[in-house]
């Protein structure tokens, strides 16, 4: 059989997905699993959004459409931009993609030549690692521990960017620590920014509707507008909006870098669906209420979550303000035994092995993001499941011998 290429042999499936698989099968054994595994927001969009398909389709071209994007979706999302206060940026600034993960890979794609580096902190969204690996770039990780609430700190962004890597990723509020940056952290850290005008910085802020405690969602470009040359910002449906199966993201950032990722488009996707479109549209320039009522919802299941943690002794968790994640340290666990099953626990994917088998609740492993002390928990499962996996989860350590 001829070979396949190397690229592919770098490519590995989700860490994440492994264990949604485990829980989908004890399920289908008859077991009673509760899911705190994948991040998905369990919501659907407002009416409108469905409305506004039914009548694209009644009016379906049946063509392909532009590689940048339809103009309403453009439009939509412009007007989107102004109301996170990013302003300035006309439809030439724009992109599209079947998700934020794809425009995530066309920016590493458009930006990164082989063993040019990347810098992201630690912990990581899982697929950042991957896509950086598929196209062959360096990886500098940012290690930022829970004792520093998982934030990057303005000395550490120094240190990386004095080696003048080729991009900076940046995640903020954080996929897996529900962390947000506040206004002064953004400050600072984009005045380290300023200093290396070598590195492009993408912001991958698609959780900025999830914002908890009055916190804000903030961008380097807010801090410094001069930055808006270097940031490209990358936004999506999937989580803020409960669309996550439509397949829409976005970029705003510099036209030459929008220019590369619309003529990846044309080799790649050509265009998204027309439906899609027209949904797109819909959720952003429609009414707000069901986003804001979802984003109250899940502050409100965060403090419960969090609520069980502390009661919890050993399990460290910082306050995440945002997405709907949370990322205890639990290596107190670590090198003890589960008294009723004999299990013992070395480490974070043991811990979540034990829990599932014998607790029936899914929860993802740190290691998958880059930190083996916690593990991550996505409380967006339906509320009456809520505090029966977090009682579980209470249960489990209290067992631990
Ligand atoms: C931080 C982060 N970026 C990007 C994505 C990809 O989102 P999309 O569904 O738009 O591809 C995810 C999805 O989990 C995410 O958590």
């Amino acid at each position: 059989m001829p070979q396949l290429s190397r690229r592919i042999g770098r490519a590995k499936p989700s860490a994440i997905m492994v264990i949604a698989e485990k829980a989908k099968r004890l399920k289908a054994e008859g077991r009673d699993v509760i899911s705190f595994s994948i991040g998905v927001p369990n919501f659907l969009p407002g009416e409108h959004v469905y409305q506004a398909v039914r009548e694209a389709l009644d009016n379906d071209s049946g063509q392909y459409g532009s590689n940048r994007g339809a103009d309403a979706m453009l439009d939509a999302f412009l007007g989107h931009l102004e109301g996170l206060g990013l302003t300035g940026y006309t439809k030439a600034n724009l992109a599209t993609g079947v998700g934020a993960k794809q425009v995530l890979y066309n920016l590493a794609e458009a930006l990164l030549d082989d063993g040019d580096t990347i810098a992201f902190p630690t912990p990581y969204w899982t697929s950042y690692l991957d896509i950086a690996e598929i196209v062959d770039a360096k990886v500098e990780l940012l290690p930022c521990p829970p004792e520093q609430d998982y934030k990057l700190t303005p000395a550490q962004l120094d240190a990386a960017l004095a080696k003048k890597p080729r991009v900076l990723l940046f995640n903020n509020p954080s996929n897996p620590t529900g962390m947000v940056y506040t206004r002064d952290e953004i400050s600072a850290l984009a005045d380290v920014i300023a200093k290396y005008p070598d590195t492009w910085v993408i912001t991958d802020d698609i959780y900025n509707k999830m914002v908890f405690d009055g916190v804000g969602y903030h961008n380097f470009v807010h801090a410094r507008p001069e930055l808006r040359d270097r940031v490209i910002f990358v936004d999506s449906l999937s989580k803020t909006y409960g669309m996550p199966g439509w397949r829409v993201g976005f970029m705003a950032g510099p036209e030459e870098v929008a220019r590369a990722v619309v003529t990846l488009n044309s080799n790649h996707i050509t265009s998204l669906p027309e439906m899609t479109s027209a949904a797109a549209a819909a959720a952003l320039a429609g009414p707000q209420d069901v986003p804001e009522a979802k984003c109250a919802e899940f502050q409100a299941k965060r403090d419960q979550v969090m609520d069980v943690l502390a009661s919890i002794e050993g399990v460290v968790c910082p306050r995440p303000q945002g997405a709907f994640y949370v990322f205890p340290d639990v290596s107190c666990a670590f090198g003890r035994t589960h008294g009723p099953s004999g299990k013992a626990i070395g480490n974070d994917v043991e811990l979540c092995s034990v829990l599932l088998e014998e607790k029936g609740v899914a929860c993802v492993p740190g290691s998958a993001f880059g930190e083996p002390r916690s593990l991550r928990i996505s409380y967006t499962c339906p509320t009456p499941q809520l505090m029966p996996g977090m009682e579980r989860i209470r249960e489990f350590f209290n067992e631990l011998s």
